[in-house]
């Protein structure tokens, strides 16, 4: 029988279909404008995390409009109740966007040091502290083959990164770099996993919609990282402006970054964390071979 778009088994396959796509596309353009070549300075990567953000409100304000059937009264009504006359509620929310600004931010420092499949293979031991966090705070209960799974996931990251024997000159001049790349995804690891089960916590304890839900951590990330890109970057934005660099690739990236976050949270609504988490990893092999064919930065070994 032909369920309707909106059904949630549906929207739960469509929803981590999408997720591979956009992982897969969001890698591999981060990583292409973060060592292109151009001429005149860099985007800050600060400035995109918050560019994306802003991106993200606008479409769940828009998304909201459209749940209370165009109508602004009912949108404006709704907010209110929601957001500001639930302070407790709506401060539940800025624990998770100061650790995902953090993460969106490591990010950035990872891509810039590693290569996009070493990048991508070792981002999935967040499904290690996914599972892990998702057994602690919401009482999962994960069979013997799925923590075999997670075992073997564990083995095959420490493989990726084990250093080769070969390792010459060239090798040792970018240890120091491949080094702050992996401390930046370990990080990166951990935050994901917390902040991934404590939204879905909150998601699936009340049945507010998360478009409500996205604005309340949208708003929070949007100051916080606005705050972490004045401080890490704010002598340059005052001299050139936050926009600086921007070229039609990072316009791509931004709006990928922004799709992405949106998408994660249909996600974790209508499935997981956990499920997000091996969708995300499907999109390994799509990076892999694009980063091995297409950008000719990754040279695989034994
Ligand atoms: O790698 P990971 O799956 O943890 O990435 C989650 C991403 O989704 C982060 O960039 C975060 O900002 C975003 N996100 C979001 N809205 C949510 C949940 C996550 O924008 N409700």
């Amino acid at each position: 029988m032909a369920l309707p778009p909106s059904h949630p088994s549906r929207l739960k396959y469509v929803s981590l279909g999408v997720l591979v796509l956009q992982t897969t596309t969001l890698v591999l353009t981060m990583r292409y404008s973060r060592t292109l070549k151009e001429d005149g300075p860099r985007y800050l990567a600060s400035s995109a995390v918050v560019s994306a953000e802003m991106l993200k409100i606008l479409t769940c304000f828009l998304l909201v409009f459209v749940e209370n059937n165009y109508s602004l009264r009912a949108m404006n009504l709704l907010l209110k109740e929601e957001i500001v006359n639930k302070p407790v509620e709506t401060m539940k929310l800025a624990v998770p966007a100061g650790i995902y600004t953090l993460q969106n931010n490591l990010l950035y420092v990872a891509l810039s040091n590693l290569d996009a499949a070493t990048y991508q293979v070792t981002y999935q031991l967040k499904i290690l502290t996914t599972a892990l966090f998702s057994v602690s705070m919401l009482g999962k209960k994960l069979g013997l083959y799925q923590w075999l799974s997670l075992l073997l996931l564990m083995a095959g990251v420490t493989l990726v990164q084990w250093p080769s024997e070969s390792a010459g000159e060239q090798k040792v001049l970018t240890a120091g770099s491949q080094m702050v790349g992996v401390m930046a995804v370990l990080m990166a690891c951990v935050s994901s996993g917390f902040a991934g089960v404590y939204f879905e916590k909150i998601l699936k304890e009340t049945k507010q919609s998360v478009w409500v839900r996205n604005i309340q951590l949208g708003l929070f990330s949007f100051v916080l990282g606005f705050l972490g890109m004045m401080v890490y970057d704010g002598r340059s934005v005052r001299q050139s402006g936050m926009f600086q660099g921007y070229s039609a690739i990072t316009c791509t990236v931004v709006v990928l970054q922004a799709v992405g976050g949106l998408v994660i949270a249909v996600v974790i609504k209508y499935a997981d964390n956990i499920l997000k988490g091996f969708a995300t990893s499907a999109s390994i092999m799509v990076s892999t071979l694009i980063s091995y064919f297409l950008l000719n930065d990754f040279k695989p070994t034994g």
